[in-house]
């Protein structure tokens, strides 16, 4: 099927296939005799893993930012995939950048991207994961970024809010600090600032009565030295894991003008080293391996590496669902 959907979805615009994408993942959910015809054409098979407390069917999951208001989960449950992680979702709705904001290098099997956190709000993916189904034992992460307009000294209060309002509607929660869209988000991963951010969120959640495992997602393009002190931030803060990693500011192999973050292939050898280097820190810690994951060849060298668990969304874009299964097998 895909060979004949894909030069259609490739002849839009990104955003606009990307929206058709969700409304057809949205509408499987909504119709569950085709629910079940793509659950059976999709059909990954059982390699359980155990991340954070929680029991994963298979390794992979689908990256954040593909469903960031949490519209299409009851479908995507049909994919094969273990998790989806919603997201980014930010306190108030926001609209995020003007468009055009992603672009698309087919030759390259590279995505530009700069979304800039369009959100409709945590009260409306609030609602929308309190009324899904828990149909396919889909694992729900909720990934959290703050306000474009909240400056970074009131960081905490954004995550802060959101790790109370999603703790009692999901299975996990992910700290984004690595978005290159949000101008001096990534200033974050600093090591005083990201202790400060997640010992704040750690102390937060003590509180709760529902407590989710924690991660942080961090960039690929943080240099050895701040790397080593993110991860040091994450291990003083005893948080449950790591994501690693989004998109790149970097150009390497791919000539545009286009302003954003990449991702895809551009990602597959960076991504992979800056998940090795975070396994060696911190042995043991559950990291979740995302960039440049395109075929089954990728999740294999990332599992590998130490990787507990691992995320696709370019290699979706350009492989088509079925990729999912054999990732899963892989
Ligand atoms: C269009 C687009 C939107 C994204 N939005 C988000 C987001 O809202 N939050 C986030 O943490 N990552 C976001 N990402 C990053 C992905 O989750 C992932 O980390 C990155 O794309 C690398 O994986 P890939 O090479 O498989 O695409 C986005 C990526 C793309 C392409």
């Amino acid at each position: 099927m895909w060979p004949l959907i894909k030069p259609l979805m490739f002849a839009l615009d990104p955003e606009r296939a990307h929206g058709v994408a969700l409304q057809a993942m949205r509408a499987a959910g909504a119709f569950p005799p085709l629910y079940g015809l793509m659950a059976l054409m999709y059909r990954a098979g059982e390699k359980p893993i155990e991340a954070f407390g929680l029991r994963f069917r298979n390794a992979i999951g689908l990256a954040a930012g593909w469903d960031k208001d949490a519209l299409a989960l009851g479908g995507l449950g049909a994919l094969g995939l273990s998790h989806v992680e919603v997201g980014t979702v930010t306190p108030r709705p926001q609209p995020g950048n003007e468009r055009p904001r992603i672009f698309r290098f087919p030759k390259e099997r590279c995505l530009v991207n700069r979304m800039g956190f369009p959100s409709r709000g945590a009260d409306f993916v609030a609602a929308r994961l309190a009324q899904r189904s828990r149909r396919g034992g889909l694992i729900v992460g909720v990934n959290l970024g703050k306000n474009k307009d909240t400056p970074n000294e009131r960081a905490l209060d954004d995550y802060g809010a959101l790790l109370e309002r999603f703790s009692p509607l999901c299975d996990y929660l992910v700290v984004n600090v690595s978005s290159p869209n949000t101008q001096g988000l990534r200033d974050l991963q600093a090591r005083a600032e990201l202790e400060a951010l997640l010992g704040g969120l750690v102390a937060r959640r003590e509180g709760l009565a529902d407590k989710r495992p924690l991660l942080v997602k961090l960039s690929p393009d943080l240099d050895d030295g701040a790397l080593e002190d993110a991860v040091g931030a994450v291990l003083a803060t005893r948080i449950d894991g790591i994501v690693a990693t989004n998109t790149t500011l970097s150009r390497q192999g791919l000539v545009t003008d286009e302003r954003g973050g990449a991702s895809g292939e551009i990602l597959r050898e960076r991504a992979l080293e800056v998940v090795t280097r975070i396994v060696r820190l911190a042995p043991g810690l559950p990291v979740i391996a995302a960039g440049g994951v395109m075929t089954p060849d990728d999740v294999r060298r990332r599992l590998d590496a130490g990787a507990r668990l691992v995320q696709v969304y370019t290699g979706l874009v350009f492989g088509g669902p079925g990729i999912v299964k054999r990732m899963a097998r892989a």
